[in-house]
């Protein structure tokens, strides 16, 4: 199967990069292809414009979005990287989705209906927060970040998530043997996801 993970995160050095290095390399060892789009790296626009609104026939759709889409479309499994910034995905995220999950791309709207258009893909969400697991339970925050990007986004187009991991408490001074031991636990979703998937170019 074709693996797609998208990174989202301005620093090179940052967790959320190390986590998904390590999740990569799982998925490549277990004898999958694997296209990283990191979006900072590719400068992505994350700003959707007026012509993308468009009635279907006069929708301009640029080539960059194009792109992204096509990496969708050929992935059985999609994994999802970026730290919790206020409170949800950082802006680049967001525009990730708004322009490359698009109206007849991602989904349909018959009438008052919402159609999934990507049936059958599967996805994994890895997030990280400053704040403790209780603190983000507290304050709602983990409540509006599942239903806004699990329940929601994902679901509306169809796309199955098979596990969010979040890495709560990840600060400045965060010790080696911690990150280690998170390393280690993207590595095993990998390994509990994919381990027995056959290696099929998909
Ligand atoms: C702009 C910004 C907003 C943030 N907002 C939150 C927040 O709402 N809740 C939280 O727990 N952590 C917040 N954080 C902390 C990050 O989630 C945390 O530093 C990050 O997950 C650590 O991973 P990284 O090294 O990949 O950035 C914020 C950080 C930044 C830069």
């Amino acid at each position: 199967m074709k693996h797609l993970v998208v990174i989202c995160h301005p620093r090179r050095k940052s967790f959320t990069q190390a986590i998904a290095k390590s999740y990569v390399q799982a998925v490549e060892t277990l004898g999958n292809e694997v296209v990283v789009r990191d979006l900072y790296r590719l400068h992505f626009d994350p700003v959707l414009g007026e012509g993308e609104l468009l009635d279907a026939k006069k929708r301009v759709t640029s080539r960059a979005v194009r792109t992204e889409q096509r990496h969708v479309s050929e992935a059985g499994a999609i994994a999802f990287f970026y730290p919790l910034w206020w409170a949800f995905m950082p802006a680049m995220m967001k525009g990730y989705i708004d322009r490359v999950l698009s109206c007849g791309f991602a989904y349909d709207i018959k009438i008052d209906e919402m159609i999934p258009r990507l049936t059958g893909k599967k996805a994994l969400i890895f997030t990280s927060s400053g704040a403790d697991m209780a603190y983000l339970r507290q304050s709602k925050q983990w409540s509006s970040m599942r239903l806004l990007e699990e329940e929601h986004i994902l679901s509306l187009c169809g796309i199955e998530l098979l596990e969010h991991v979040h890495f709560a408490s990840v600060l400045p001074d965060l010790p080696q043997r911690s990150i280690d031991k998170h390393l280690s636990i993207a590595a095993k979703a990998a390994q509990k996801h994919w381990g027995s998937t056959p290696a099929a170019q998909g």
